[in-house]
């Protein structure tokens, strides 16, 4: 069957917001990279990369942009020539259901010179290649899969049991298209229900009863489903493009699922980038009249939820729970909740006298006091592993 939308989508220059999910994509696989990397060193036996594109697509644009695997061929093969790879094996997986896009994708691989990075592709629908896919994953220590559908494609429960036994060391992004869900919901039509019962994993009875409104069951359900997966799961809202402009609208979701907050802070700190050049979202803004609602928000969260004090990785999974709107963050002051946006809002508690830290010395700046190494968190350090945010407890102080 012909999908118009192919022509609509690879048959025209990249639009915004696919060069919007292209940076997040790009920015999260490259450090997923880099931290596998390096803890391979340490395992014996988990020695390969893996980058799954489920919904490959053509591999490029009409204005000869790269597409999603030619983006990750390009990350592998550059980790390759930096002489730094600890790994045996930098695989490479797709599956495409159109032939054609499988077939033009299909010649781009082939002519790709990097003979390191093992390709395998599939012609057909994902679901078909489950088991292989299943394999493959095994045998592979390390990895990252995309599931990029144009609309309501994904069926998440699939997802799910394809990834459920072997996404242990993996990370998982996968893009909803929120605004066709939504308004299938309303328009609530027998064929729509079904496409978004099995999108987002909800049963029918539950999705007509639900009193929420629909962005709060999509929220609630994509949270609950990838949980069963990961620690983290992440969500951002970011718009469409309509005649060579964004619109200020979460139209799409990208949600990213991962045991790993540095790889949280890569994915929201590639999202902020986004916002910073698309829009006037600045972290750097000031909004004397009103105060920070998002230093507000960190303080009630230390005080409701952790009065007895908590570790950064806890407040950081906190803070992380809740989608992300592109609509709220250009306009408001609410920050994206980058580990550096995060440690310097609890600096300005610190330096204010409300919470003190406990921690080894070297997560703070040096300051030549009497008491040594103190003062504020650096965030590079904080931030820098999972271990070094459980080691940095947080306590208001009391007054
Ligand atoms: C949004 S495009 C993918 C774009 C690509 N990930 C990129 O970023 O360049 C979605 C692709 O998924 C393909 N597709 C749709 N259903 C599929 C399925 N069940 N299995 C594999 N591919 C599918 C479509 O033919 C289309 O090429």
């Amino acid at each position: 069957m012909n999908d118009k939308r192919n022509k609509q989508h690879f048959g025209e220059p990249k639009k915004i917001n696919t060069q919007i999910k292209h940076h997040i994509l790009s920015n999260t696989l490259n450090t997923s990279l880099a931290i596998a990397n390096n803890l391979c060193k340490v395992y014996k036996t988990d020695k390969v990369y893996t980058y799954i594109d489920l919904f490959a697509g053509r591999g490029v644009f009409e204005d000869y942009s790269k597409g999603s695997p030619l983006i990750a061929i390009d990350l592998l093969s550059q980790h390759n020539e930096s002489g730094k790879n600890n790994f045996n094996d930098l695989q490479i997986v797709c599956t495409e259901k159109d032939d054609k896009n499988y077939c033009d994708l299909q010649r781009l691989l082939i002519e790709y010179p990097d003979e390191n990075i093992t390709c395998y592709s599939g012609s057909g629908e994902w679901e078909s290649f489950s088991a292989q896919i299943q394999s493959i994953l095994k045998d592979s220590g390390w990895g990252f899969i995309f599931a990029d559908p144009y609309s309501t494609e994904l069926d998440i429960e699939s997802l799910k049991n394809a990834l459920q036994s072997y996404s242990k060391l993996k990370d998982i992004l996968v893009f909803f298209n929120f605004r066709t869900l939504a308004r299938q919901d309303g328009r609530k039509y027998i064929q729509d229900i079904d496409r978004i019962c099995k999108n987002i994993g909800i049963n029918a009875s539950e999705l007509l009863d639900a009193d929420e409104n629909f962005s709060e069951i999509f929220e609630y359900k994509i949270k609950e489903h990838f949980k069963d997966l990961k620690k983290f799961v992440i969500g951002v809202g970011f718009p469409t493009t309509v005649k060579g402009q964004l619109i200020n609208s979460d139209y799409f979701y990208l949600i990213f699922s991962t045991n790993t907050p540095v790889l949280v802070d890569a994915f929201l700190d590639s999202y902020e980038e986004m916002l910073e050049k698309y829009t006037n979202y600045s972290v750097n803004q000031q909004m004397p009249l009103f105060g920070n609602p998002d230093k507000n928000y960190i303080f009630d969260v230390l005080k409701t939820e952790y009065s007895g004090g908590c570790t950064l990785y806890d407040l950081y999974k906190h803070i992380t729970d809740k989608f992300l709107s592109w609509k709220e963050l250009t306009k408001t002051i609410k920050k994206v909740p980058t580990i550096k946006n995060v440690v310097s809002i609890l600096n300005e508690f610190y330096n204010e006298g409300s919470i003190k830290y406990i921690a080894n010395n070297d997560v703070f700046y040096k300051k030549n006091s009497k008491h040594g190494y103190e003062g504020n968190l650096r965030y590079s350090e904080a931030g820098k592993s999972a271990d070094n945010m459980k080691n940095i407890r947080i306590c208001l102080n009391s007054r």
